[in-house]
């Protein structure tokens, strides 16, 4: 084959038995970020434990730089990072009752982002404000939305905080996709059955998926790697966040992955685990600790299997088929999903 035959070669040419070009014959869908706009949906932006009462920390969101505080009334604030006087970063920045100080002239702003103080006693310019995001905190992670307000909450698991014992993992490694890839993989059956193998004790559960304008969930039954019985609710908030929820075999499991966005085109997972937390007994704690190594090690397991597949899918839509139902009606929901940067001019 010469130098030229090569150059001209594409996916066109590819032979098909029935004469038609083998091409990606699908749309994509609009990257995060692409023309200026990211997902309207909550993103994990650091674990609860990392930002202690009077700290400040800095982390990468979306296209720019947030900063993450709490104050001496406990509430994680996430903001803006740059200080609107010059640009200094707050996440150099001290923790001051309720308010975060710039470190350079040391300008203050309260828990609504409105500059409320100078050092040098010049009036706080009404326009120096810090764009602050909806911030929720929930199983040890501190959420931001990507908004002026939020369209939608994040799931709950259905039992009780105070039934719950709570574990957090933030990977450090940041995948490389947006987070909406992962998120397409919970409507995927087939990659169910076949990067997980796991066996559907029913016909695909297409027609029980129950939608929202934010998200879907389905049940399902079924037996996962080992023969383990399981009955799970699986499901999908916005962009960027999975959850599931039911039985492993003899205990109750709820899993729920934040698909963190720190820059365009990669996604950071944060990964709670929920398990029953019982009586507080000797006998029970052994337990518990036993079924935590269980939900790690499927954590670890089911991720493991699908990383090398994320970290090089260029992922575009092309012959889907009957067992892709679900999976079709999620990319169509992915393209309708509202996006806008309210930030944009602030986080930069
Ligand atoms: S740059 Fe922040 S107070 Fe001057
Ligand atoms: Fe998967």
């Amino acid at each position: 084959m010469t130098a030229q035959t090569i150059k001209n070669f594409s996916r066109t040419d590819v032979d098909m038995p029935d004469g038609n070009p083998s091409q990606r014959v699908g749309k994509r869908l609009p990257a995060e970020g692409e023309d200026g706009v990211f997902s309207q949906s909550w993103f994990p932006i650091c674990m609860s434990s990392e930002v202690e009462k009077g700290q400040v920390r800095g982390e990468r969101f979306l296209d720019g730089k947030v900063i993450v505080f709490r104050g001496d009334d406990g509430v994680a604030r996430v903001m803006s990072a740059y200080c609107p006087h010059v640009g200094a970063d707050l996440s150099i920045g001290a923790v001051v009752g309720n308010h975060v100080q710039c470190a350079f002239h040391k300008w203050e702003y309260g828990g609504d982002g409105a500059c409320v103080k100078t050092a040098i006693g010049d009036p706080a310019p009404t326009k120096a404000r810090l764009f602050k995001f909806p911030t929720k905190e929930q199983y040890g992670v501190v959420w931001a939305f990507n908004g002026e307000t939020p369209d939608f909450d994040i799931p709950s698991f259905e039992l009780p905080d105070e039934k719950l014992a709570i574990r957090v993992f933030r990977f450090p490694e940041l995948l490389n996709c947006d987070p909406w890839v992962f998120a397409a993989n919970t409507p995927d059956m087939q990659h169910f059955k076949v990067v997980h193998k796991t066996e559907f004790a029913t016909e695909d559960p297409h027609d029980s998926v129950t939608w929202d304008d934010y998200g879907f969930r389905y049940k399902v039954i079924a037996a996962h790697q080992q023969g383990v019985p399981i009955e799970w609710t699986v499901g999908i908030r916005g962009t960027s966040v999975f959850w599931q929820e039911g039985p492993y075999g003899d205990f109750w499991i709820g899993g729920m992955v934040g698909f963190g966005l720190p820059t365009p085109g990669k996604h950071e997972l944060f990964a709670i685990l929920a398990l029953e937390k019982g009586d507080g007994s000797a006998e029970f704690e052994a337990q518990l600790e036993e079924n935590f190594g269980v939900a790690e090690m499927l954590m670890n397991r089911t991720i493991g299997e699908d990383i090398d597949i994320l970290n090089t899918i260029k992922y575009c839509p092309g012959t889907l088929t009957a067992g892709d139902r679900t999976l079709g009606k999620f990319l169509q929901f992915l393209r309708r999903f509202p996006r806008a940067h309210p930030s944009g001019a602030f986080i930069k």
